[in-house]
């Protein structure tokens, strides 16, 4: 033992003094408590673990082993021990019972026909050609069998006992036997005053005022001259505050929100149920595109229809046949107005960019969104059916893919990505188009899709200026920054993950 030397703490004064009353005792939790009118088991175990500290006291652990009922025993407890079930069962029908009836006769399960049988073999209950037999004057196994549900619903009574408490051959039986009983293990504390406590004086066992804050009131009256301080341990570890903070996703939102202002853009935002309209015929994307199948996209029941004006639909038909007046030859085939009308949730952030354009057309703008999307997707360590995506356009005179490009770039330069590159893509409502990568670890990471809208998209709404357009996943961006490589890290609240992660 290190014994220590310092002044005593007032709870430990007030816990020694109640053990000098009773020298050798060894002292129970709940005695202590009583004797030092304290109500919380804290105050015993920080002045117990301070005088074994100071060589006063001795901590006494004893290893406690609890027996109580498991699922099985709790079961056992209300309809009664598998072998008190047949014994019932073979007495109500004289005697004897078939073995192929055990089942349906004691009301037993299927798999507990082999175990009852072994359990009623130990009892000396005999088998004969396929019949279990009790005679009249064999009794001898009821006398276990009543020490059996006698012990199980003692246990059920206290909860949980002292395995010493109990009889150990019973102990053992039960524990051969699947869930009746579990055992738990927990530690019990005494404490005992060492022949160093015998030395102490009155004066030291007098609890004294001591003052835990310095207030402002103290100060200016005279009482601090001659005041005790409580001496704090600053090299002791401490806890570290753990305030409210926003969630990551939270905070890359706002980062991303404000590179976008700074770089001149206006932020705009939409609703997530959207028509297949806009969602996709609107973006010139034919209506036998796979993305539009049930198994990609979540369409909707309620509301199953949204209403687009007719003139618009009629638009897109000409545009999606045969091109309408915008120089195109169209798909081909025959589009169908009741299609666009199906209510979806929304697949992708561009139905914000083109309905934004659908009431701004003339003007020219730099406007962004990020917002919630959503695709029928499997789980997996890439892939959620929500996520969202950072979307943005530029329309002005002259706006070209060079201005694109550099936009991008600056973005991610912006996020602490320099090093950006575009390579060809494809989307139907694009040309050119181009996929965005950043490198990250000496690897290319493709982050979104890009490029100027068509004028089978743009001219329906009657924009004369080119539209520069990108869509970019967030969650994707969020992976790199945070370096995850499971998505769902994200979304599952690990309390402990969260507080850890950097500030963005
Ligand atoms: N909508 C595309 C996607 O969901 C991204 C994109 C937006 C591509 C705008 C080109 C223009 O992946």
């Amino acid at each position: 033992m290190v014994v220590t030397t310092r002044e005593m703490t007032n709870l430990e004064r007030r816990m020694l003094r109640a053990m000098l009353a009773n020298f050798g005792k060894t002292w129970t939790l709940e005695e202590l408590l009583s004797e030092c009118k304290w109500d919380d088991q804290i105050h015993v175990v920080g002045a117990g673990n301070g005088l074994s500290e100071l060589g006063f006291v001795e901590l006494i652990e004893e290893k406690m082993t609890n027996v109580n009922l498991g699922a099985e025993g709790l079961i056992a407890k209300e309809s009664g021990l598998l072998e008190q079930k047949i014994i019932s069962a073979i007495k109500i029908a004289n005697g004897k019972i078939a073995i192929s009836e055990l089942e349906s006769l004691a009301n037993i399960e299927k798999n507990e026909v082999g175990i009852g049988i072994g359990l009623l073999k130990d009892l000396g209950i005999h088998i004969k050609g396929g019949f279990l037999e009790i005679s009249e004057n064999e009794n001898s196994f009821e006398d276990i069998v009543s020490k059996r549900t006698t012990f199980i619903s003692s246990l059920f009574e206290k909860e949980s006992v002292d395995i010493n408490n109990l009889d150990q051959e019973l102990v053992s039986h039960f524990k051969n036997r699947k869930g009746l009983i579990e055992f738990n293990e927990s530690k019990k504390r005494y404490w005992k005053l060492t022949t160093n406590s015998k030395g102490i004086s009155e004066e030291m066992l007098t609890e004294s005022n001591e003052i835990v804050e310095i207030t402002p009131e103290l100060l200016q009256s005279d009482n601090w001259k001659d005041a005790k301080f409580k001496s704090y341990d600053v090299t002791l570890e401490a806890s570290v505050a753990q305030g409210g903070r926003p969630h990551p996703m939270q905070s890359l939102i706002e980062r991303i929100r404000s590179i976008f202002l700074e770089m001149g853009f206006e932020e705009i935002s939409g609703d997530y149920v959207q028509s297949a309209g806009w969602n996709m015929d609107a973006l010139f994307i034919p209506q036998d595109h796979p993305a539009r199948e049930m198994q990609d996209t979540f369409y909707l029941n309620n509301p199953s229809k949204i209403e687009i004006n007719s003139e618009r639909t009629k638009q897109w038909k000409d545009v999606h046949e045969n091109g309408g007046d915008t120089g195109s030859r169209g798909w081909g085939g025959t589009f169908s107005e009741e299609v666009a009308q199906s209510a979806l949730l929304r697949t992708h952030t561009t139905v914000n960019t083109i309905k934004y354009l659908e009431q701004n057309p003339k003007n020219s703008c730099r406007v962004f969104a990020i917002g919630r999307v959503f695709r029928k997707e499997s789980i997996d360590r890439t892939h959620l059916p929500e996520f969202h995506q950072i979307e943005g356009i530029i329309m002005e005179e002259g706006a070209n893919l060079p201005m694109l490009v550099t936009t991008l770039t600056t973005f991610y330069e912006k996020m602490g990505y320099p090093e950006v590159r575009v390579r060809p893509a494809y989307f139907p409502y694009t040309e050119p188009s181009l996929e965005i990568e950043v490198k990250w670890k000496g690897e290319w990471l493709e982050l979104g899709g890009a490029g100027i809208f068509r004028p089978e998209v743009t001219e329906p709404l009657g924009c004369n200026a080119p539209v520069l357009a990108w869509g970019m996943g967030l969650e994707r961006l969020a992976m790199l920054i945070l370096g995850l490589d499971d998505i769902r890290q994200l979304y599952i609240s690990d309390i402990e993950w969260l507080r850890n992660q950097p500030i963005l």
